[in-house]
């Protein structure tokens, strides 16, 4: 069932635990999340950066495929479809090609700018039914081009943008996008508590969920954490199983090079990673 993800989020921060955002590539990616989310009953979020957007020929592609899934494959858990890191200008393309949530990322922007754009959005996306997200403090690492520098946003900021109507918060803690550097300092609980603090009852989004200490995911979800975006994990496992089978010889026997074979070993991993994510988020069994 295609829904906003105000009420599943509202829900995870009232029961402490998370739900996982796994961001979508083509169609084995969102045939291997949808299937394990119904397979373990947990709400789920598939997230579209604007560049995955594009490699999918289009927003209306991609809403148009989840739609057609979620309906043949007899998906009942909750699956939002939701933009990662959007620009003002990709929020409204995805409102029009029918999405149930946006992220509007105006981190870069002067907080007056990211206010006023975020105010606007709020106001479009709520008119629609869709839920929306906002980031306050650049998340690290590259993301289409991008890169941050993982600063720590400043929870008075924070405040002012979750007053604008938000359905929930992205806030820099030390947290980046891709792999961890083996010198990095690790997650910022000092700054998460003092967001929390003046965020109240917001669900609060760690993006960066690839490669993050379980026990650091778990204290990041008592302090307030109710979204986990996880994104290059899926692209790891997918490429080494698919490695795997390729150095294995298997691509050269029989119709081992037919796509539903060679992709299938990649899908399948794709599943085990979401499973394991959803099981330390606790979503299990929340649908
Ligand atoms: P990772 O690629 O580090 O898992 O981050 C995903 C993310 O935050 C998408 O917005």
């Amino acid at each position: 069932m295609l829904v906003s993800a105000t009420e599943m989020l509202k829900k995870a921060k009232a029961g402490h635990y998370a739900v996982g955002q796994f961001n979508i590539n083509n169609l084995e990616w969102t045939k291997s999340i949808l299937a394990t989310a119904q397979e373990l009953n947990s709400p789920v979020i598939l997230g579209v950066s604007e560049g995955a957007g594009k490699y999918m020929t289009g927003y209306k592609t991609v809403a148009a495929m989840v739609k057609a899934m979620i309906e043949e494959m007899n998906i009942t858990v909750p699956v939002a479809l939701h933009l990662d890191h959007g620009s003002y200008e990709g929020c409204y393309k995805c409102i029009k090609a029918g999405f149930s949530s946006i992220m509007f990322d105006g981190s870069h922007y002067p907080i007056e700018e990211n206010v006023e754009k975020t105010k606007e959005l709020v106001k479009v996306a709520h008119a629609m039914g869709l839920s929306i997200e906002a980031e306050v403090g650049s998340i690290g690492g590259e993301e289409d081009g991008v890169v941050g520098m993982g600063e720590c946003a400043d929870p008075n900021e924070c405040k002012a943008i979750a007053d604008l109507g938000i359905d929930f918060l992205a806030a820099g803690i030390g947290n980046i996008h891709g792999k961890y550097p083996e010198n990095w300092k690790g997650l910022s609980f000092d700054t998460l508590a003092a967001i929390q603090e003046k965020t109240g009852e917001m669900p609060l989004v760690l993006h960066g969920g690839t490669g993050i200490p379980a026990d650091m995911i778990k204290k990041a979800i008592d302090l307030g954490v109710a979204k986990i975006n996880v994104n290059t994990e899926c692209q790891l496992s997918f490429a080494a199983a698919t490695r795997e089978y390729i150095e294995a010889g298997k691509d050269q026997q029989g119709k081992g090079f037919d796509p539903r074979k060679l992709l299938a070993p990649g899908a399948a991993a794709i599943k085990e990673t979401v499973k394991e994510k959803m099981e330390l988020f606790g979503s299990v069994g929340k649908a």
